[in-house]
């Protein structure tokens, strides 16, 4: 395996950064009030509430990933910025719905009161449906990619992680975990996982892959890549869960267990759990040398190592 240079590890803070503060002009640009196409009108208070849900917060991980894979292969920025900015808007939404007093009935995000708690239940319905949508109005514009086709395929990844057989039914199983007193196995909790966070992450390696036209062999290494760290990703979560405080991940903790959450550390202990985060990182490692990018990928590689040991 290529050994990961320090210096890209430690400068990844800061890389990750810069990108994010990418993002936020991208997405501050993409929810002004001015319409677009055959829309009507925005209404104020809504499109407040979209902004206050997606601005000015988050690592911004889904769009570093679908940067940085597009960067691989030298996609204009603009294009992935506009496919980035529509799959954090996506990301946005999971969260704004995910916090509802029907699903985690959470009073903080991002270091802030949560969309329904800072407006009201149904405005904070209403900002998910509206970022949902919007982002794949941004996919169908033509100013993300010239070729209709790849278009097509951006819209249909995006669909397809985040619906009935992605992150949308991920969290139905999660929820339907929650209320049933049978422990999940190991197994239905990864496919739990790999569905409700899993889902959206592959989809940003993925998209820059389809903008970046990778070829087959790649690609499926670049997949293997980020549905590791996916796992890695939510292991690392569910840790922080219990190792983690709210002044530092900006969210309450200790709240899995009291709800009776499906998670790796609930059925393997912390230890059992941190071990099976760190084979993920590595799988995930080992997949990302065989799609041959050699130093090309050492941000990819960094983002691994920073999501499994994140610390909010
Ligand atoms: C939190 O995602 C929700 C999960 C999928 C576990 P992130 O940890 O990426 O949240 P932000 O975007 O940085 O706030
Ligand atoms: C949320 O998982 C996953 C999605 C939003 C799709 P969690 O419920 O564990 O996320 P946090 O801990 O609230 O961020
Ligand atoms: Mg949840
Ligand atoms: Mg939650
Ligand atoms: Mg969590």
């Amino acid at each position: 395996m290529s050994p990961m240079q320090p210096e890209f590890l430690a400068q990844f803070p800061e890389k990750l950064r810069s990108v994010g503060r990418i993002v936020e002009r991208g997405i501050d640009a993409l929810l002004q009030p001015t319409t677009s196409g055959d829309e009507i009108i925005r209404p104020k208070g809504l499109l407040d509430a979209m902004r206050y849900a997606v601005l000015d917060g988050g690592k911004r991980l889904r769009p570093f990933l679908l940067i940085e894979t597009a960067a691989l292969m030298d996609v204009p920025p603009a294009q992935a910025l506009r496919a980035a900015c529509a799959l954090e808007m996506v990301h946005g939404y999971s969260l704004v719905h995910d916090d509802l007093p029907a699903m985690d009935n959470d009073d903080m995000r991002r270091g802030r009161a949560t969309v329904h708690r800072a407006f009201d239940e149904a405005t904070a319905i209403l900002v998910g449906d509206s970022l949902l949508t919007y982002a794949f109005d941004i996919l169908a514009d033509a100013q993300t990619h010239p070729d209709a086709h790849i278009r097509l395929k951006l819209v249909q990844k995006l669909a397809q992680a985040a619906g009935l057989g992605g992150m949308a039914g991920g969290q139905w199983l999660d929820l339907a975990a929650e209320a049933s007193p049978r422990a999940l196995t190991q197994a239905e909790i990864l496919q739990l996982q790999a569905m409700k966070t899993g889902a959206l992450l592959t989809c940003a390696v993925a998209s820059g892959a389809i903008l970046a036209g990778t070829s087959p062999g790649q690609t499926r290494a670049l997949l293997t890549y980020a549905e590791n760290l996916g796992i890695a990703f939510q292991i690392a979560d569910d840790i922080l869960d219990v190792e983690g405080d709210a002044a530092t991940l900006g969210k309450q903790a200790q709240k899995d267990a009291e709800r009776n959450k499906g998670t790796l550390v609930q059925i393997l202990g912390l230890a059992g759990a941190k071990a099976l985060r760190d084979q993920k990182l590595e799988a995930g490692l080992k997949a990302l040398d065989e799609a041959g990018f050699g130093d090309r990928a050492q941000w990819l590689r960094a983002a691994a190592h920073f999501v499994a040991h994140r610390e909010s």
